[in-house]
């Protein structure tokens, strides 16, 4: 299943249901939900227990992962529904563990298949939401329209757009954070198609466009050692053909060491496509993370022509 969804913090909640109703939005009352989010995961994957107008409503099981940006987004998930969510919480919080516990009271609205998300959310505030559910095989424009048309009749400004989901707003966790995860899990992914019978030291780099897309690339060595070509440069490579010429994040995970900052020639090559503060991302998913720039990697770096 995919949406295309949006969030915005909302300083008159009452302001909106008025807008919202007189759009002719169909209400579905309020339902009180507790999502339980567990560690490991590697998108996210939460439980969730609700009631709709005080009485118990079937519970759930969400896996799902969006990028973290503030405009509307493509999100793609899993519902699988659950009959008994007791054992199921103690199981897998016994299993992985509890991340967070996401608290809230929504009222829900329906606009021309878009829903509405009039959230109040224990220890955030208040919150609207506008989630189109895409058809099977839509080329996701009428879903975007839909929520861009509703974003501007219901007058949420774009400086009060999130890019965080609650759970992350609640554990302080930034959307850069996020950011940095995704892009080393990108990078460890690659890792596995390492070319290295020679140094058996096999690495793999994520580069993030401008776009927000993620290229890859993993070392790959020769028989004739200086010609291998490390992670950093493959990926550049698979940048460049997808049609990018900047690269706005860094990722670079190798197998064997936690920290693998970028060879000398790399941190060159990066810097031809990169802003002295781009960040550089070295570690593993979910274990410890430094995150450095490549104006700090490679400072005095040589251009043909610094002051053009
Ligand atoms: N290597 C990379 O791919 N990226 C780096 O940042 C450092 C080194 C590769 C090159 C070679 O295939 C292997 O690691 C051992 O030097």
């Amino acid at each position: 299943m995919r949406n295309v969804e949006l969030k915005a913090r909302d300083a008159d909640p009452e302001r909106t249901l008025e807008r919202a109703l007189a759009l002719g939005a169909e209400d579905k009352g309020e339902l009180r939900q507790r999502d339980t989010y567990f560690k490991g995961a590697s998108g996210r994957l939460k439980l969730r227990e609700q009631e709709v107008q005080g009485s118990p409503f079937w519970d759930e099981l969400i896996e799902y992962s969006r990028p973290d940006r503030t405009d509307a987004r493509t999100s793609s998930y899993q519902r699988v529904p659950v009959a008994d969510s007791g054992p199921l919480l103690e199981a897998l919080d016994t299993a992985y563990g509890t991340l967070v516990t996401v608290t809230k009271r929504r009222r829900l609205l329906i606009w021309d298949g878009v829903r509405i998300h009039l959230d109040e959310v224990e220890g955030l505030g208040s919150y609207l939401e506008l989630e189109a559910v895409a058809e099977p095989g839509s080329d996701l424009s009428a879903e975007h329209a839909k929520v861009e048309r509703l974003r501007a009749e219901l007058g949420i400004d774009p400086s009060n757009l999130v890019a965080a989901s609650y759970s992350d707003l609640l554990l302080g966790e930034s959307g850069d954070s996020r950011s940095a995860e995704e892009l080393l899990a990108a990078a460890d992914e690659v890792v596995r198609s390492a070319y290295v019978p020679y140094s058996k030291f096999p690495v793999g780099a994520a580069l993030r466009a401008a776009d927000g897309s993620i290229h890859v690339g993993a070392n790959v060595e020769n028989a004739s050692y200086p010609q291998g070509q490390c992670a950093e440069t493959s990926a550049l490579g698979a940048l460049h053909a997808a049609g990018h010429s900047r690269i706005a994040e860094v990722a670079v995970v190798a197998e064997r060491i936690e920290f693998c900052p970028p060879c000398g020639g790399c941190r060159q090559r990066l810097a031809e496509f990169a802003e002295a503060d781009t960040p550089v991302h070295l570690g593993r998913p979910g274990g410890p993370r430094q995150t450095t720039t490549v104006g700090e990697l490679l400072p005095l770096a040589f251009e043909l022509d610094p002051a053009g």
